[in-house]
């Protein structure tokens, strides 16, 4: 009888134990999940002429997507603060002309900010949303990758190229336009940049 409830109290204690572990594994920080084609690809083929630059955020030339005018901002090595080790962040922007319809509309975007892994050729990302209006034209900065995690994964830096991608999934603006945009599915805008330790940056698209 009471090496029934010894068993019983110990098989609990095990319970519990398995328990704890699996809280602890889920409040781990999540990694990068995959995610779809995006809409927008930023081929960056010198990496580390770009990381020279450090914290200075770079655009990327404009691309269309829900009608209207977006780009992609990668900062290389962005520092939350002293004691955090830098991030690769990038940004979302809406150009200016986009909003200049009417002052105090607003567009409200849900998008994907990722990374594109060369070995298996998935992209890696995570969703954000933001509001932009005509004083806030820049998401937040999300901190994608640690720098040196993306450093040391060949499949992220693939010789010296890196590729970026957002693919916007939803956008509302307010006041409500009067006509829907229809949104076509078309292949993906990609863009290429390659920069020269002079400073000279090309661009090209296709
Ligand atoms: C990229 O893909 C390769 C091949 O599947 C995989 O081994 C590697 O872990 C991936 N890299 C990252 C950083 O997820
Ligand atoms: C944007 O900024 C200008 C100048 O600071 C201000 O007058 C205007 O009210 C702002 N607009 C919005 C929509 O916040």
């Amino acid at each position: 009888m009471q090496l029934n409830l010894l068993m019983a109290q110990t098989s609990f204690f095990f319970l519990s134990c398995n328990l704890f572990v699996a809280l602890v594994q889920i409040s781990a920080p999540a990694p990068l999940g995959k995610t779809h084609d995006p809409c927008f690809k930023w081929k960056i083929h010198d990496f580390s002429v770009l990381l020279e630059r450090g914290a200075i955020p770079t655009n990327s030339a404009l691309f269309h997507s829900f009608g209207h005018k977006w780009f992609l901002r990668v900062t290389p090595s962005h520092t939350k603060s002293f004691a955090v080790a830098p991030y690769v962040a990038l940004s979302l922007g809406l150009s200016v002309g986009s909003l200049d319809l009417e002052p105090d509309y607003t567009v409200e975007a849900m998008f994907v900010l990722a990374i594109y892994n060369h070995s298996n050729g998935l992209n890696y990302g995570s969703e954000a949303s933001y509001m932009f209006h005509i004083n806030n034209t820049n998401s937040m900065l999300e901190h994608l990758i640690p720098l040196k995690e993306l450093l040391k994964s060949p499949g992220f830096l693939a010789g010296d190229c890196c590729v970026f991608g957002v693919e916007i999934l939803k956008v509302d603006v307010f006041p409500h336009e009067k006509e829907a945009v229809v949104v076509q599915k078309k292949a993906p805008t990609v863009q290429n940049l390659f920069i020269q330790k002079n400073g000279f940056v090309t661009r090209n698209c296709t």
